[in-house]
């Protein structure tokens, strides 16, 4: 059975746009794939974390996968940090990769511009990225399309490895879907849309109350237009909001322009701001039935414990091939 693997921090609210570039096609991939999803904590302390608040954001965010329809059944759910093998292979693809590619890396380069002093984990963050996705030899790795370049690079450090100790990891593929895959701010159409954003309005999280969801979205910045038209590059913000309303009712953004011809913006907001709920709301009905029965801990432990499995045979054939004497 071919393999996914993915992971989302917990480094406040889960958006909107995590829901639509990440998550929702985690659900649809666990029908198909052998499933690893993590929450990835240990890529979360690369920038400071108050030690309650990623607690809290952990346990949020793993039960928002379940809410969001992944079946600890079907698929693994856990925290990175309970894998240690992550680490272990984390360091092991370190050595083998160049400091300039980790300087081209444009997250690092937004995450650390104008800071004074740039913790060396947000340096090494792609390596360790790219150990999750060796850990398992991934087929394919469902993300969205920020995550393309960190994409690359465990690509190359797969062919690397291979081509230096021999034949061994899959090169994954990355899984971006076509629709969706940049969700942008929706007070910036510049901007994608981002749970550090200091202004709330500017995202939806998946656990705002529906009055705050409906209020963000009347407001939602739109050209002086009245067409409701996706062309991203002269009307980018009615493009992003077509496509939030293409990818939470399932329909093609065709499908959208259609029933919006000869509408105005203040209608299609309203119908947006209905079917984004629609999509929430159960989500969030979810969410607090699992919170309130604990089960997430079971899950996280159950979820760890096979991947743990598979992770350690692949640290062991890797640290063989090194020449590491093993155990
Ligand atoms: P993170 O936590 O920033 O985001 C999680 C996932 O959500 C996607 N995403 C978006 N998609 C569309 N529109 C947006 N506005 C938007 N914002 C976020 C991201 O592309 C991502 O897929 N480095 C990763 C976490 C990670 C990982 C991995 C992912 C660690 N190890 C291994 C895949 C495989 C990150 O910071 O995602």
């Amino acid at each position: 059975m071919k393999k996914v693997l993915s992971g989302i921090q917990p480094s406040g609210k889960l958006t909107l746009g995590n829901y639509i570039g990440a998550l929702k096609n985690f659900v649809k991939l666990q029908h198909e794939y052998l499933c690893n999803f993590m929450v990835v904590d240990l890529h979360a302390i690369t920038v400071p974390q108050d030690p309650a608040a990623l607690r809290e954001q952990s346990e949020e965010a793993a039960a928002l996968f379940v809410a969001a329809g992944i079946d600890p059944s079907k698929a693994n759910v856990y925290m990175q940090s309970h894998v240690r093998q992550h680490a272990q292979l984390g360091w092991i693809l370190t050595t083998l990769t160049n400091m300039g590619e980790l300087e081209r890396m444009t997250q690092f380069k937004d995450k650390s511009e104008g800071k004074e002093s740039i913790g060396a984990g947000l340096f090494v963050y792609p390596s360790l990225m790219a150990a999750d996705i060796l850990v398992y030899n991934a087929d394919l790795v469902p993300v969205g399309e920020d995550q393309k370049q960190h994409l690359e690079l465990t690509r190359d450090l797969a062919h690397r490895f291979n081509h230096r100790y021999g034949e061994y990891f899959t090169i994954p593929e990355p899984y971006i879907p076509e629709v969706g895959a940049r969700i942008m701010s929706l007070d910036d159409a510049s901007k994608k849309m981002s749970k550090s954003n200091p202004n709330p309005g500017s995202y939806i999280s998946l656990l705002d109350p529906p009055a705050d969801i409906r209020k963000k979205i009347s407001r939602a910045t739109t050209d002086s237009g009245s067409e409701v038209r996706f062309d991203p590059a002269n009307k980018p913000e009615i493009s992003n909001l077509i496509t939030i309303y293409s990818q939470c009712a399932e329909i093609s953004v065709a499908e959208v322009e259609r029933l919006y011809e000869g509408k105005m913006y203040g209608a299609f907001k309203k119908d947006l701001a209905e079917v984004v709920v629609g999509v929430i709301e159960p989500l969030q009905q979810r969410y607090r039935e699992i919170r309130e029965s604990g089960e997430i801990f079971d899950i996280l432990a159950q979820g760890a414990e096979r991947a743990s499995e598979m992770a350690e045979q692949t640290l062991v054939d890797v640290q063989r091939m090194l020449g590491f004497i093993t155990k």
